[in-house]
This record gives C-alpha cells, structure tokens and sequence, in this order.
C-alpha cells in the first residue's frame, strides 16, 4: 500500500536532515579545532606549499637544478634551506619571479619548507 503524501511529514524529515548536517558540521568543528599555532593563521603544510610554490622548479623531490643554477635541493639539510631562505627574503629589490616567491615568506613557510625539503636528503 503506498504512503500517501503529507506535507507534514516530509517538512519533519527536511527538518531532522537539516539537524544532521547541523551535527555534522559541529563535530567535524570540534574533531579539528586547528592548534593554537594554527588559530593564529601559522601551521603550514610544507609539502603543499613546496609542491604548489616550488617544485615546478625545483622539482618534486627536489632532484632539479633549475637548467644547472641552483644546487639540487635533496642535497641539502633543512638547516642549508633555512638559510637560504632567510638570506633570500632579506634581498631587498627581488626581481626574478622566484626572488619575489621566496621574499613573501613568513617565518613559518620557512620552517615549514626547511623541514620538508630537509627530508630530501638522501646522504
Ligand atoms: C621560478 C623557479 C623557482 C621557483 C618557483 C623556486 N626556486 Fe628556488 N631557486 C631557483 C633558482 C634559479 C635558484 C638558484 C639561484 C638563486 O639562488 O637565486 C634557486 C635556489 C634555491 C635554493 C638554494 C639552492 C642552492 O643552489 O644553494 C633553495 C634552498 C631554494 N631555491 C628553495 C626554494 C623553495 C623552498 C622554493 C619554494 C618556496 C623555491 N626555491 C622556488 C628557482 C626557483
């Protein structure tokens, strides 16, 4: 026999799906309340950030050498990247695309990429 249709009912099912997105979002909220590091706008995935910004030169794994100017990254420690870096955003007029990269830096995309790209090291 089929169901006949009441607008009452399917407003009440609306009513509990909604409630069940509702509980959804606020536990999704509160399983991955960020740390206070990321609250204040500072975790940064050194992997994304390195994959988006960096490896179309320096290639994923940090194996190229940018047509033989730069070093290959996977030779260098996570200390050698830092200051680099660091050097690199202290440069006062960048004028290639990736001086100006690399001077738009905050400290904590430094540390980030230094230690991922210090994880390249094979020797
Ligand atoms: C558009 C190409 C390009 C992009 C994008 C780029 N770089 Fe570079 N990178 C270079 C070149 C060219 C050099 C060598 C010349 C120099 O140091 O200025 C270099 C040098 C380096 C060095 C030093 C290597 C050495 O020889 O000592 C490090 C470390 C480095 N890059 C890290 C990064 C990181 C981390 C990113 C992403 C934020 C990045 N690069 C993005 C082109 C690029």
């Amino acid at each position: 026999m089929a169901i006949p249709f009441s607008p009452e009912t399917a407003i009440h099912e609306q009513h509990s799906r909604l409630r069940g997105a509702r509980i959804v979002v606020v536990s999704l909220a509160l399983c991955c309340l960020p740390q206070p590091a990321a609250v204040a706008g500072e975790a940064v995935d050194g992997r994304q950030l390195f994959d988006e910004a960096c490896a179309a030169c320096h290639g994923p794994g940090g194996q190229e050498t940018v047509r033989g100017r730069a070093r290959r990254l996977d030779s260098l420690s996570a200390d050698a990247v830092r200051d680099y870096l660091m050097a690199a955003r202290a440069i006062d007029t960048p004028t290639r695309p990736y001086q100006r990269l690399k001077k738009g830096l905050s400290d904590a995309e430094v540390e980030a990429l230094a230690s991922y790209v210090g994880q390249f090291l094979t020797h």
